[in-house]
């Protein structure tokens, strides 16, 4: 396979100050807290991670909320799709119950609530944006204001990653300044390339590797991997050792503290 050497690509990223990659807790920290709430960041703040990430959405009456899945039903005790239900109705509800009584009320944040808290916490956002919205462009507009009003200006902007790699496209159109990571499921070279054509900065996948030279090979291109989501140290390790940049966890249980 023929790639670019490539040339802007993770400067950027390379040239702004971020706090060490290595482990990155998953939806906030989904093993010890309800998923995407703050809860959640405040459990990985107290295990001294340095970055979280959480999925974005958009719910009906436009508000960026922090959410999973398309559908309320499995993280709160509501019902329908989040992308049909105003913010109004989303704040009642209970994000918290389902995992554990403990967290019970514990709201679906807005994004705007999430960043504020993170940077309180000095922990380092990975923002998942799950584009369950048309208009991208005027969508993608909005998001970045919301960064721009809410995460501090003199620290180094977020990573924000997707699936989709048209909004990473006009993200990167909107505001070069942003690291951008490309989302995939299984680890691929077109997917390693078009992280170099598009110049976008980092590429995440799962880990489904049977052998981990590619993880070296993509690091030799400049392609920074992110591999999600790992709750076994012994894996992490490895992963980390083959040439992995960052593992996402859940990190779920206790061996894995002592260990860490
Ligand atoms: O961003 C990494 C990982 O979160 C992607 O998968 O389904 O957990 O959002 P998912
Ligand atoms: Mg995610």
């Amino acid at each position: 396979m023929q790639i670019k050497e490539f040339s802007l690509l993770s400067k950027l990223f390379s040239e702004l100050p971020y706090p060490k990659f290595g482990l990155i807790g998953h939806r906030g920290l989904a093993g010890r807290a309800p998923e995407n709430t703050l809860a959640s960041f405040r459990e990985a703040a107290k295990l001294g991670l340095n970055w979280v990430e959480f999925d974005v959405q958009c719910c009906a009456s436009g508000e960026w909320v922090l959410f999973h899945d398309a559908t309320l039903k499995r993280t709160t005790n509501g019902d329908g799709l989040v992308a049909e239900i105003p913010y109004k109705t989303l704040q009642t509800l209970d994000a918290g119950s389902w995992f554990d009584p403990r967290f019970q009320n514990e709201p679906v944040p807005l994004f705007s609530e999430a960043l504020t808290l993170l940077a309180q916490l000095g922990l380092y956002p990975n923002i998942e944006i799950k584009a369950n919205f048309s208009e991208k462009s005027l969508r993608m507009q909005d998001f970045l204001s919301q960064i721009h009003r809410h995460w501090p200006a003199p620290l180094s902007p977020p990573l924000v990653s997707s699936f989709d790699s048209e909004l990473l496209a006009i993200l990167r159109s909107l505001s070069p300044q942003i690291p951008l990571g490309y989302l995939t499921h299984d680890f691929s070279e077109e997917a390693v390339s078009l992280v170099l054509t598009q110049q976008f900065d980092t590429l995440h996948c799962q880990d489904t590797f049977t052998n981990l030279e590619p993880l070296q090979w993509a690091q030799k291109q400049g392609v920074p991997l992110l591999v999600y989501t790992v709750n076994d140290p012994k894996r992490i390790q490895q992963l980390l050792e083959a040439g992995a940049t960052a593992v996402f966890s859940d990190i779920t249980n206790e061996i894995f503290l002592l260990k860490d």
